[in-house]
């Protein structure tokens, strides 16, 4: 009985296993497959008249109530696509309540959003048009201001059977959005083959991710998107000095265990988009890895440690394509 009780496996233990059990070079005949993290795809343009429309919708402040404020204010797109502040800060510089998630590959993601409250782009782009705190516009005002431009008439009416109408608007955003991808990172090239394109420290820091467990949440194409996850799930990680009144998921399903429960975030680019968590309150990779150790694992991760997995993370920036 204290033996069972004194090896209680978890889930998460017997994926950590199986995981760093897994750990081969990823140049050896068996490829990436069988790594829990894969490469992100090479960029399709199927309709670049498209793309290009959505693009320009992107940067365009007419989607704002007062034409201050467009999506790239806040996804800034040579910035990695956020804007490095801890929570977004929207039309008359309002104070929104969760850090801005970067957009690139997030076309690669389950769901949309840190609650995931949405499932494809479509429905995410209309969520900022109409947020009070974001764009504070309508669609009868957006329809309004942008049926005024010949240009975008005309290429509405060229793309798209219905011409200019909200949910169009919505399309070419997202079909624009599917093209933020950023391949060819370091660690990619390294999946794929290329044993030099990482130094053996970073290679050390991938195996240490692996180790730790940190790969039984972050996985995949995005290492995260792909499920939801509390903070705090060894030791509980909000405490009375330490409170946050956002229950993510449980605000939209009022289900007691999704208090606190995020989508776990993917890393790619992760070097790039401080600060972190979904309110921002992590200025460092440093100290949101201790975090991931102590509250997620119930490791104390030593430093020479979190210095390899930080050049590990380092490896997961990708290229960004004009
Ligand atoms: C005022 C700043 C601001 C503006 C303007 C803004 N966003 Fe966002 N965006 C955010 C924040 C903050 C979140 C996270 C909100 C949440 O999870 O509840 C977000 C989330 C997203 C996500 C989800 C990413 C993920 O990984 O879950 C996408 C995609 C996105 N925005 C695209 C857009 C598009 C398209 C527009 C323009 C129509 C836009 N945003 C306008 C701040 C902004
Ligand atoms: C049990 C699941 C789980 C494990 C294990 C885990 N994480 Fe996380 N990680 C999360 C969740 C959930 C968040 C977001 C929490 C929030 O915003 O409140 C997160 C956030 C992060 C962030 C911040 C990303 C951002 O954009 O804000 C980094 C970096 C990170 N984790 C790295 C790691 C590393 C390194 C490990 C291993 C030492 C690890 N994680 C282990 C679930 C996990």
């Amino acid at each position: 009985m204290v033996i069972v009780q004194l090896i209680k496996i978890t889930p998460i233990m017997v994926f950590c296993l199986i995981v760093s059990n897994s750990y081969v070079s990823a140049s050896t005949e068996t490829g990436f497959n069988k790594e829990p993290v894969y490469p992100i795809p090479d960029i399709k343009i199927n309709n670049p008249a498209e793309v290009k429309l959505g693009r320009k919708l992107f940067h365009d402040v007419r989607l704002s109530a007062n034409n201050t404020f467009s999506c790239a204010s806040c996804h800034l797109l040579a910035n990695m696509g956020v804007d490095s502040l801890p929570v977004a800060i929207g039309i008359n510089g309002l104070k929104g309540v969760r850090n801005t998630p970067t957009v690139y590959n997030s076309s690669l993601s389950f769901r949309q959003f840190w609650d995931g409250r949405v499932k494809t782009l479509e429905e995410q782009a209309r969520g900022p048009i109409n947020n009070p705190v974001e764009m504070a516009s309508n669609w009868q005002e957006v329809l309004t201001k942008l049926g005024k431009d010949p240009w975008y008439q005309q290429q509405f009416r060229i793309i798209y059977p219905a011409g200019l109408t909200a949910a169009n608007i919505t399309k070419a955003i997202a079909v624009f959005e599917r093209t933020l991808l950023t391949p060819d990172s370091p660690f990619d090239q390294y999946l794929k083959g290329d044993n030099s394109a990482i130094n053996a420290e970073t290679r050390e820091g991938y195996y240490l991710f692996k180790s730790y467990g940190c790969a039984s949440c972050h996985q995949g194409v995005l290492l995260g998107g792909n499920m939801y996850e509390k903070l705090g799930v060894v030791k509980k990680y909000y405490t009375s000095e330490r409170n946050d009144s956002d229950y993510g998921r449980f605000e939209q399903s009022g289900i007691n265990e999704h208090k606190h429960e995020f989508k776990v975030p993917g890393l790619r680019n992760v070097a790039l988009t401080a600060p972190y968590l979904h309110n921002g309150s992590v200025p460092t990779l440093e100290d949101a890895i201790i975090i991931m150790g102590k509250y997620q694992l119930g490791r104390h991760i030593p430093e020479q440690d979190v210095k390899k997995i930080i050049l590990f993370l380092k490896s997961l920036t990708g290229k960004i394509k004009p």
